[in-house]
């Protein structure tokens, strides 16, 4: 036992060196200060996105150089949690590492298990209280404290038909139409076959009206993915190779197996991944997946160009973008 009490009062750790706070009472009330602007601008921060919340319609939009048209209430209410979350972690570290006690404190660890004397207790009292609430015996109370139990649980399940409504046939269809223009995203501008080098990739979308907003909605499932081999590296029927145009294919860029962005494409063996579950599709055969959990490819978008030399939908996609279980339908 006294070796023990010896380790504990010699433990081996390098000598404490306190902080500034800890010895100079001015430091400790800079750090203080610190602190409190910390969460006050976290409280800003959350002021700020209360009042995106409240104040700032859905359908505002500020355009900025590179990310184009961007909706306001979304923007504020993100900028606004993120000072809100960032600013009250910044202050609880810096409160922990300057002012909270920073002594080094040695306990001995003990057996987690309680003793034989608390277990047995415990498991008495349990009995005596089953006893004395008379479950056993009082059949009405226990079935119906269990009837009130169940429907109890299942309140959720119905509170779940506040989800909102469901999206019916709108989750089969996109934007795209004939003649629909592709613009690049972010920009929204109209785009030229020779605006792609050849093994270049570019996400677009379908162009809207001057005036118009894209609900995110439309943004998840109208996103389409450009790529351009030479055309002689396809390996396409004759009806897909006529929705190509000069070696430029378009596929929808929602993983048709969850419904990730499928966002990287390996230029040297042409083939498109999905971050998400590592799903893999042929470029040059028409999105067909060679590997992973997907269950069928890419849709293609038919593509030509207009009268002015733009790149445009031939015609909507020919079967439903996204996860199967969004439904098929054409
Ligand atoms: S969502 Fe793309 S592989 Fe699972």
């Amino acid at each position: 036992m006294s070796n023990e009490i010896e380790a504990i009062k010699d433990p081996g750790l390098p000598v404490h060196v306190h902080r500034r706070a800890d010895t100079d009472p001015k430091a400790a009330k800079k750090a203080e200060r610190q602190v409190a602007i910390l969460f006050l601008l976290s409280a800003a921060g959350t002021v700020l996105l209360i009042a995106s919340y409240l104040f700032i319609p859905q359908d505002v939009f500020i355009f900025f150089p590179i990310l184009g048209s961007t909706n306001a209430h979304q923007l504020f209410l993100g900028l606004g949690m993120a000072a809100s979350l960032f600013f009250i972690g910044m202050g609880a570290i810096h409160w922990a590492k300057t002012l909270m006690p920073d002594e080094e404190v040695i306990i001995q660890r003990h057996e987690f298990r309680s003793p034989d004397e608390d277990r047995e207790e415990f498991v008495k009292a349990a009995k005596d209280g089953a006893e004395a609430a008379g479950l056993g015996r009082r059949s009405l109370i226990r079935r119906t404290l269990g009837l009130s139990l169940g429907l109890a649980g299942l309140s959720p399940l119905i509170l779940l038909g506040d989800l909102g409504p469901l999206p019916d046939e709108e989750q089969k269809m996109t934007s795209w139409k004939k003649g629909t223009r592709l613009v690049t995203d972010p920009g929204d501008r109209p785009i030229r076959p020779e605006d792609l080098e050849v093994g270049a990739v570019a996400q677009t979308l379908p162009a809207i009206a001057a005036g118009e907003h894209r609900k995110l909605s439309d943004i998840a499932k109208d996103a389409v993915l450009l790529i351009r081999l030479r055309p002689e590296e396809f390996n396409l029927d004759a009806e897909r190779l006529s929705w190509t145009h000069e070696g430029i294919i378009a596929f929808s860029k929602i993983c048709s197996h969850m419904g990730c962005a499928v966002a990287l494409y390996e230029q040297q063996t042409k083939h498109l991944l999905c971050p998400c579950h590592q799903s893999t599709f042929d470029v040059t055969r028409a999105a067909k997946v060679i590997f992973g959990p997907s269950a069928r490819p890419l849709p293609q978008l038919a593509i030509t160009v207009d009268s002015e030399g733009y790149l445009v939908a031939q015609n909507p996609f020919n079967e439903p973008v996204g996860p199967s279980f969004w439904g098929r339908s054409a």
